[in-house]
């Protein structure tokens, strides 16, 4: 008789057949940085998550390096904003300043920089505003702009994430344009419009004054479209394709790994964070458990790479292991 119970007997050959794991190797961590001095501010939504100035940093950074994660994601907070998001190519904006401090402090570490708007512009929108709506083509200029202060800052890897059209390919030929062809970009290629958003609209002060981003990320109901976006991002030449958010969009994740050669990251956003964290404060559930199956999931849909407020929670976790 097949008895499938037979490999479940004992935990050494439950590891043996174990066909998906989860390893320090594959996370990223998001990083808030805000400009100014003396910040270290909790963010409530997010326990254990804060936005930090450059000069308190290093606390964080070295706790990153200890546990060997191997990249940051970058976010910066602006201290003046506008209505087309200038402070983003500013040579010596909040970004390019982490970049630079980041890569001489911490050389080994791999930055990552997310590369939009939102931060940085007075109504919150992910780009320049013609008549109540994005407009992607005057956007795609100050893209290019932006992507390249930051390559020239000293990134490692750029991450766009505002969802316009072409994008990819403006900053692919910008980067080639003024040298930087050895500089990959991953793409928030499926991005949906997503209430699980809302703790990091908070931490990062980018929540739009009016309207929402549904004329640019997709709808949550959609699954064929994510695979017309993932194709033009990779036919574009995006290095690695992104899904956001993870947990609600599993189905997503496996198509695009079962349809393009290309790495597929997903990112654990802040909402799916925020819920496991409150549940578990509350008692109501075991959060390292919660967090650990969560986490696999993604892998078993088919994600190599997992963007993670929890990385130093996993990490902490696999050394105890
Ligand atoms: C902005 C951006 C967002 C996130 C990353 N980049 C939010 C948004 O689109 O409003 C979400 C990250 C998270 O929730 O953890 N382009
Ligand atoms: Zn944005």
């Amino acid at each position: 008789m097949n008895r499938t119970r037979r490999l479940r007997k004992t935990e050494n050959i439950r590891r043996l057949v174990r066909e998906n794991r989860l390893t320090v190797d594959e996370l990223i961590y998001p990083l808030f940085i805000e400009e100014g001095t003396n910040i270290e501010t909790e963010i409530v939504s997010m326990p254990g998550i804060k936005r930090w100035s450059l000069d308190r940093i290093s606390k964080e950074l070295d706790e990153v390096v200890a546990l060997d994660i191997p990249a940051v994601l970058l976010f910066g907070i602006p201290s003046k904003k506008d209505e087309i998001g200038s402070e983003t190519w500013n040579d010596n904006g909040i970004m390019q300043n982490a970049i630079r401090f980041i890569k001489k402090n911490y050389p080994s570490l791999y930055v990552i920089t997310d590369v939009c708007f939102c931060e940085y512009t007075s109504h919150g929108h992910c780009g320049v505003i013609h008549d109540n709506d994005v407009d992607n083509d005057a956007t795609l200029l100050n893209i290019a702009k932006q992507v390249i202060s930051h390559a020239k800052a000293g990134a490692d890897m750029v991450a766009p994430s505002g969802m316009m059209d072409g994008m990819i390919a403006t900053i692919r030929e910008a980067l080639d344009n003024t040298g930087f062809y050895d500089l990959p970009i991953m793409s928030y290629a499926v991005k949906y419009a997503s209430a699980y958003y809302g703790p990091f609209r908070d931490a990062a002060d980018s929540a739009p004054t009016f309207g929402d981003r549904r004329t640019y990320q997709m709808d949550s109901s959609n699954r064929d479209e994510a695979l017309r976006e993932a194709t033009f991002d990779d036919q574009e030449g995006a290095d690695i394709l992104m899904v956001k958010p993870a947990l609600a969009y599993l189905d997503i994740i496996r198509d695009v790994k079962n349809n393009f050669d290309r790495p597929v990251a997903c990112y654990n956003v802040s909402g799916e964070y925020a819920m496991i964290k409150a549940a578990a404060e509350k008692g109501w559930i075991d959060g390292d458990r919660v967090m650990m199956e969560s986490l696999l999931s993604m892998k078993r849909a088919g994600a190599d790479i997992i963007i993670t407020y929890f990385a130093k929670d996993v990490a902490k976790l696999l050394l105890k292991r």
